[in-house]
């Protein structure tokens, strides 16, 4: 593990080679306490100013269960809900709880929330994507993930290409830490230099339907480091690269906030998941 500082942005020579060596980066201290609270206090605000009644849909990487989901599968272009998969899902219980079982919010949170879109639209995450080789970044997706104290569920060792696919490759996740992130609660795990081997799989639309498509049966090099990072922290990480996050069985939230990146000069097969029905994708800044 490495720790850079927002002294050595945009991209000195020491990260970009940390980069390439490694598949991700981490930047400390990029947002402050102020930008991170004013976050999960909208996050909370949207849970509080959501309906739940008759929206069920969980997010579970262990079961892929979003085949056919479509309140999963439409929600590219919208702000929808997710819950932890040991939530407790009684009539009763959903509005009384919300605070405590929603596992994430996506997908287009930097595009349709002013909030969300102040934190997503600024130059020096522009001038990030542009030294890691970005001609044309474009914002596709976002997430507020919550890693909820006692029941934050596990995400499976994957690749983010695998779920967001260009033609050639671009894909990059910012991950943005809202709470001090570490090994009792979630924290990311990767696979350093993993992001050298080959893409594994594909979650491709065959037949109006989605499907999980095997491309090399090569296994995944263990995620054995542990990104544990401060609050205000943003971790960047290659669209090749695995990576891994066990339960949160403490009692700390791990809130993170996450974009993904895709150059959009790449092919965007109409076969990715995600797809947009309103709303084109912007950039960093001026769109
Ligand atoms: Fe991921």
């Amino acid at each position: 593990m490495k720790y850079f500082s927002t002294n050595d942005l945009p991209l000195n020579d020491e990260m970009i080679n940390f980069w390439n060596n490694n598949g991700y980066l981490v930047i400390e201290n990029f947002n402050t306490d102020k930008e991170c609270d004013e976050l999960m206090e909208r996050s909370s605000y949207l849970i509080e100013h959501n309906n739940f009644n008759n929206q069920k849909s969980i997010f579970d990487t262990v079961n892929q269960a979003h085949n056919d989901d479509s309140y999963f599968l439409e929600s590219g272009d919208k702000i929808r809900f997710f819950f932890e998969e040991k939530a407790n899902l009684n009539d009763d219980n959903i509005e009384e709880n919300k605070h405590f079982i929603v596992n994430k919010i996506g997908h287009a949170l930097h595009d349709l929330d002013k909030v969300f879109y102040k934190f997503s639209h600024k130059q020096k995450l522009q001038d990030i994507a542009l030294s890691l080789g970005f001609s044309k970044p474009k914002l596709l997706q976002s997430m507020y993930i919550f890693k909820q104290p006692k029941i934050g569920g596990e995400v499976v060792c994957h690749q983010d290409s695998t779920f967001l696919y260009t033609k050639p490759e671009s894909t990059i996740g910012f991950w943005f830490a809202l709470e001090d992130a570490n090994k009792t609660n979630g924290c990311l795990q990767v696979a350093s230099g993993g992001h050298k081997g080959p893409l594994r799989k594909l979650f491709k639309k065959v037949d109006g339907k989605m499907q999980m498509i095997d491309l090399n049966d090569e296994p995944f090099p263990e995620t054995d480091t542990f990104v544990e990072v401060k609050k205000g922290s943003l971790v960047l990480l290659h669209g090749r690269l695995p990576h891994y996050s066990c339960e949160n069985t403490s009692l700390k939230s791990r809130h993170a906030y996450t974009i993904h990146v895709i150059d959009n000069n790449n092919e965007y097969p109409e076969w990715n998941w995600l797809q947009r029905s309103s709303i084109p994708l912007k950039s960093f800044i001026n769109d």
